[in-house]
């Protein structure tokens, strides 16, 4: 993204007229103040064999198509999602089964992908079991927010067969393949900070950053009650860009937004100042006596930071800040999120990758004595900050960016 952003900064210029146009069609895109994922699409059940009995559809799914006399494709929509370990959908409606008078229904349909079968459960009679699998091809694609498969082959489960076949005092449980199954969905996925920044979702990653290491254990810690608040904002000039972008379109209130009980820096004279993420608790262990390089201290920020430039359809977050001081191992453990579509500006549209707790940044205490002030407090000034391997390319930020300075008191 960074070489890609690089090449095209010069022409930046040139394609103003583009964005106006871009953002216009952006803000008609963004109508819809829904704070929720929305899945649209259908399920198709095929049951051609008739040995289920007379096939019927359970409101709102509908009969789609009479095979024979008994059998029926009964159609319904889906309108929830879910892309975790496996992926899974619920189906509204449901289908009958009938011989005579006798008749036994399947409502409450779930389904689940997995691999090469999809599993749909439901409510067979008022009992709650797995009630078909379906054999075939299922395409499904958990960034993007889409699955399918056509021309499935379906069967009950056993438990299922028998069930039915008891139900409709059948000859014979209904097993082996009585049909087909086809579906067909898709999610546009919304992003956490839509409402406050309107980026559309082009595709979700989850799990994009390694996890954050564990924190150092104190011993013989004390309860800091300096600092009450962890100032920083990342990047001046990131705060900077954005802020420009967004006070050219008359949106700059949207820029640089505190959220969470976060708030700006003091002094409020610059309107891309960095951030103040208030301080819940930290703990001060000063270990050797005389020597402040094994000192260990672990901050706890709260809030969130949102960088929000709808200008170039992206955001990016930092929400509770953590600094830690432990010689080499100093660093700003925090939860991240970012959304950096990008809108095809750049080449392909950037993942929104959803929140973690990562190792944020470096702190190079190599270079950095804290001083003694009133009171015993320790104070360490403008201690360097980089962008972590681990985090990068976060907000674009390749590894070792060089970050705003950081300084903390520490005070008991
Ligand atoms: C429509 C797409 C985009 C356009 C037109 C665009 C345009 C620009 C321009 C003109 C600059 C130079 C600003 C300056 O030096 O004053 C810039 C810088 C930058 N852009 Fe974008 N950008 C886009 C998308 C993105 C995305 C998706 C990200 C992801 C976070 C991003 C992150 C950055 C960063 C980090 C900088 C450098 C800020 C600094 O100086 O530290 N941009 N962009």
């Amino acid at each position: 993204m960074s070489n890609r952003l690089n090449r095209h900064r010069s022409l930046i210029a040139g394609l103003a007229a583009f964005f106006a146009v871009f953002a216009f069609s952006m803000s008609q895109f963004h109508g819809s103040a829904s704070a929720a994922d929305v899945t649209t699409g259908s399920v198709a059940i095929t049951v051609s064999s008739g040995k289920a009995g007379k096939v019927s559809a359970v409101g709102p799914a509908t009969v789609t198509k009479r095979i024979g006399k008994k059998g029926a494709r009964v159609t319904g929509s889906v309108s929830s999602a879910t892309y975790d370990a496996t992926v899974g959908a619920s189906v509204a409606g449901g289908i009958r089964f009938s011989n005579g008078k006798r008749r036994i229904a399947v409502t409450g349909i779930g389904l689940s992908f997995y691999k090469s079968r999809v599993v749909l459960s439901g409510k067979l009679g008022g009992k709650q079991l797995n009630v078909f699998k379906a054999t075939g091809s299922p395409e499904v694609d958990t960034a993007k927010g889409v699955a399918s498969l056509s021309g499935g082959k379906l069967t009950f489960t056993k438990a299922a067969a028998a069930k039915v076949r008891k139900a409709l005092k059948l000859r014979k449980a209904p097993r082996g393949r009585i049909g087909g199954l086809g579906i067909q969905f898709n999610t546009t996925f919304v992003d956490q900070y839509h409402e406050q920044c309107g980026v559309a979702v082009d595709s979700r990653s989850v799990g994009s950053w390694p996890a954050e290491s564990a924190l150092p254990v104190l011993t013989g810690a004390t309860a800091t009650a300096r600092p009450t608040s962890i100032d920083w904002g990342l990047r001046a000039s990131f705060r900077g860009y954005i802020f420009g972008t967004m006070a050219a379109a008359g949106k700059s209130e949207k820029a640089l937004q505190a959220l969470d009980g976060a708030g700006r820096t003091n002094p409020p004279m610059s309107p891309t100042r960095g951030f103040s993420f208030p301080v819940s608790a930290g703990q001060y262990a000063a270990n050797s006596p005389g020597s402040s390089s094994d000192d260990q201290a672990i901050i706890n920020g709260t809030g969130t930071a949102l960088f929000c430039n709808t200008e170039h359809f992206f955001w990016a977050s930092i929400t509770d800040p953590t600094i830690v001081i432990d010689g080499a191992n100093s660093r700003i453990v925090a939860t991240i999120s970012q959304n950096i579509n990008g809108n095809g500006m750049f080449g392909a549209n950037g993942p929104w990758q959803t929140p973690q707790r990562v190792d944020l940044a470096t702190l190079d205490l190599s270079a950095v004595t804290p001083t003694i002030g009133e009171g015993g407090t320790l104070t360490y000034t403008d201690i360097p900050v980089s962008m972590s391997a681990s985090a990068a390319p976060f907000a674009t930020y390749r590894a070792g960016t060089a970050l705003d300075p950081i300084t903390v008191t520490i005070g008991a």
